[in-house]
């Protein structure tokens, strides 16, 4: 029997380094011949890219209220769900995602300040029994993600929170990963993203023997 991969998603605010890390446990899975998926989100289906052009591109959509916002974000993770995240496990891949239903408890639970009760209802309707095995959040302080979000291109709607908003998406990653101690694995992301590649790496293959068999 194949061994059973895990599902593995990675979160933290914007600059946090989550999509380097991403990059490079992909690289590490090709080079030991370990079949993977990766995810990102909003996004990753067809539909899921058009409600990511919604949330955060569109001209007319500054006038988006948190509750919609809620609702689209929850709409596309519900697609990646069913369409590729699901099957994927079934088929015995490692699957990443670049952001999973921790996110929506954070910006739209804690930093848009919508109903939590609403929001964990909402996740749990639309992931069901499609938990991470394992959550790495990158925590960085904010003038350390203003740096490195320093972009060529104009920021898109959701980075133009003013710095209150993303000190409040910190403090929560960091009460959800005390909260959920055995999933969440809150990683210091200010580091060399050698040395946390390594750290994320070290955690994987000791936690989860499947993925060490092929090196
Ligand atoms: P990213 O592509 O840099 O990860 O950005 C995605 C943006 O969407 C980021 O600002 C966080 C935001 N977001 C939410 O607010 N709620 C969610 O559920 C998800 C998945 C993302």
């Amino acid at each position: 029997m194949m061994p059973q991969l895990p599902f593995i998603t990675f979160e933290g605010s914007e600059g946090c380094g989550k999509s380097t890390q991403v990059q490079r446990l992909t690289a590490r899975l090709e080079r030991c011949g370990i079949p993977y998926v990766v995810t990102r989100e909003p996004g990753g289906t067809p539909i899921g890219e058009t409600i990511r052009e919604l949330l955060q591109f569109a001209p007319h959509n500054s006038a988006m209220t948190a509750e919609t916002e809620l609702l689209l974000f929850e709409a596309s993770r519900s697609q990646l769900v069913r369409e590729i995240i699901t099957p994927a496990l079934k088929r015995g891949l490692c699957v990443i995602a670049d952001r999973f239903l921790d996110s929506t408890t954070v910006y739209q639970g804690a930093a848009r300040k919508l109903d939590h009760e609403t929001v964990e209802r909402l996740n749990a309707f639309v992931v069901g029994d499609c938990i991470p095995d394992i959550t790495f959040v990158l925590d960085v302080d904010a003038a350390t993600a203003a740096s490195r979000m320093q972009k060529p291109r104009k920021a898109d709607r959701m980075e133009q929170q003013p710095a209150e908003f993303y000190e409040r998406v910190r403090e929560a990653y960091r009460e959800l990963a005390a909260r959920e101690v055995k999933r969440i694995v809150s990683i210091d992301g200010s580091r060399d993203a050698n040395q946390i590649e390594n750290e994320i790496w070290r955690m994987l293959s000791s936690r989860f023997p499947s993925l060490s068999t092929n090196q």
